[in-house]
């Protein structure tokens, strides 16, 4: 591994999200507020694209699965019975030297003691737990009996409204409720750009299942969620799964697998796939004193399901597509010179934009007018962008920047000037080989329809 190659990677990913739109500091203009992010306009749609899919193959594409919204704020009740109140805390080490709060696993072991690897002072507290939930108040007064939390996982509300959507989806085991939201964590140390912030969105499925198909279930979700990445462009090769061991996992358990990937900045979790048991839907049995078992009609018994939980980060996944999107490579300039090329490599089905569309010039009316035709023959189909300022080959050079896959390029042989043959056909240009093939407009829906999906 090349540390600093690595490093340099990274510091250029993170000026071109900020340069292009696609991610922004929160609050910048009054120096940001640590651990949280802003995504602009072409941030936004690669999230919502990602968003999209997930819940097109974890909701759409089965008859298992149905989808859910839950509140954020929730009653402090239900973080008391998940054991979140108690139990969802980081240690944390205080630097007395330069009053740095610390992981206690930043915290450097040395021959001589513990060093603080801000200052390297050795007069650091003893470990205490600090829990990263964040604290709100509901209604006028502030006090104990007002008290709840931010939701630090979207899974919670899933498991309380586990009876209700049971009966009204009329669904048998296994089953799934999927969720996508947004959850906060008060970490101790938000770092690695946007991989661990303070405010960030999850994507949860809880699939119900009765006891022995829980580890069956594990191993299929876990392919499946492999699956589900390569089909977003990430690499098998970058992609890992960890088996975590006894020692680390929860105690309630049975099996547990780290999805990792290989960001600039080392193997890091994107998602986890946790097989469960009942302990969820009888914690919150046993604290709210109602049923939450499942009636089996075959066998006539009742249980408490057990559950299998892939649980995925949005904006780990993001930066996990953009760090494998970003490369370099040349491309021709104007005069047919050698330059360096940006190019976001993202598969088109996650990609902000998915064709942009230029008029080989913006002072020849009958060019602009086609283009403008053609943008509106796609529009229905996907995200399109219209440019018309600069020189041909800069505008390719902006929508590679950014990953947009597919250029159509309206000419004097799309007006039929030169030969009357090519009237009404335009140049489709490919983001990554950037080959370009002569396409009639009128099958360009189609084609770019069936390369994009
Ligand atoms: N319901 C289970 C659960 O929340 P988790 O491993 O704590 O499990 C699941 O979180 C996923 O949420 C992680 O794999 C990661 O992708 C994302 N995630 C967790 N904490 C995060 C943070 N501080 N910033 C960004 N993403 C985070």
């Amino acid at each position: 591994m090349d540390f600093k190659a690595d490093a340099q990677r990274m510091e250029k990913i993170v000026s071109l999200c900020k340069r292009r739109g696609f991610i922004f500091q929160s609050s910048e203009i009054y120096g940001g507020l640590s651990g949280c992010w802003d995504y602009g306009p072409l941030g936004v749609e690669l999230k919502r694209n990602l968003k999209n899919y997930w819940w097109h193959v974890i909701v759409h594409e089965r008859d298992d699965v149905v989808g859910m919204d839950g509140s954020i704020l929730m009653n402090r009740a239900v973080w008391k019975a998940s054991g979140h109140e108690d139990t969802f805390t980081d240690p944390m080490v205080d630097c007395r030297s330069c009053k740095a709060r610390l992981r206690t696993d930043q915290v450097i072991e040395k021959k001589g003691g513990r060093q603080c690897p801000n200052c390297g002072g050795r007069d650091l507290t003893e470990p205490r737990p600090f829990n990263l939930m964040f604290k709100t108040y509901v209604g006028a007064t502030e006090d104990e009996s007002s008290l709840t939390y931010l939701r630090p996982e979207t899974a919670q509300a899933i498991f309380v409204q586990f009876k209700n959507i049971l009966e009204v989806s009329r669904k048998k085991l296994p089953f799934g409720i999927a969720q996508i939201g947004k959850a906060f964590r008060n970490e101790i140390n938000p770092r690695n750009f946007t991989f661990r912030s303070r405010e960030f969105e999850q994507m949860e499925l809880e699939y119900f299942c009765r006891a022995g198909e829980g580890m069956r279930l594990l191993d299929y979700w876990l392919w499946e969620r492999l699956k589900f990445y390569e089909n977003i462009g990430i690499s098998r090769e970058k992609l890992h799964a960890r088996k975590v061991p006894d020692e680390e996992r929860a105690f309630y358990s049975k099996g547990t697998y780290d999805i990792e990937y290989d960001f600039p900045f080392g193997r890091q979790e994107l998602e986890g796939v946790a097989y469960r048991t009942d302990y969820d839907l009888s914690q919150h049995q046993n604290a709210s004193g109602k049923s939450l078992e499942y009636f089996d009609e075959e066998t006539k018994q009742r249980f408490v399901p057990h559950v299998v939980e892939p649980s995925a980060g949005v904006d780990r996944t993001v930066l996990a597509l953009i760090c494998e999107a970003y490369s370099e490579d040349e491309a021709p300039d104007e005069k047919g010179k050698m330059e360096m090329r940006i190019v976001l490599r993202f598969h088109p089905r996650i990609a902000p934009i998915k064709c942009a569309v230029f008029p080989l010039l913006k002072n020849k009316e009958p060019l602009v007018t086609k283009a403008k035709e053609i943008v509106a023959l796609l529009r229905p189909h996907m995200y399109v962008f219209y440019d018309e300022t600069g020189a041909i080959g800069r505008r390719y050079r902006r929508q590679d920047e950014i990953g947009t896959p597919f250029g159509v390029t309206v000419d004097f042989e799309t007006l039929g000037e030169k030969d009357a043959a090519l009237r009404d056909t335009v140049t489709l240009r490919e983001r990554d080989s950037m080959k370009q093939e002569r396409v009639l407009v009128k099958d360009l829906p189609g084609i770019l329809v069936s390369r994009i999906s």
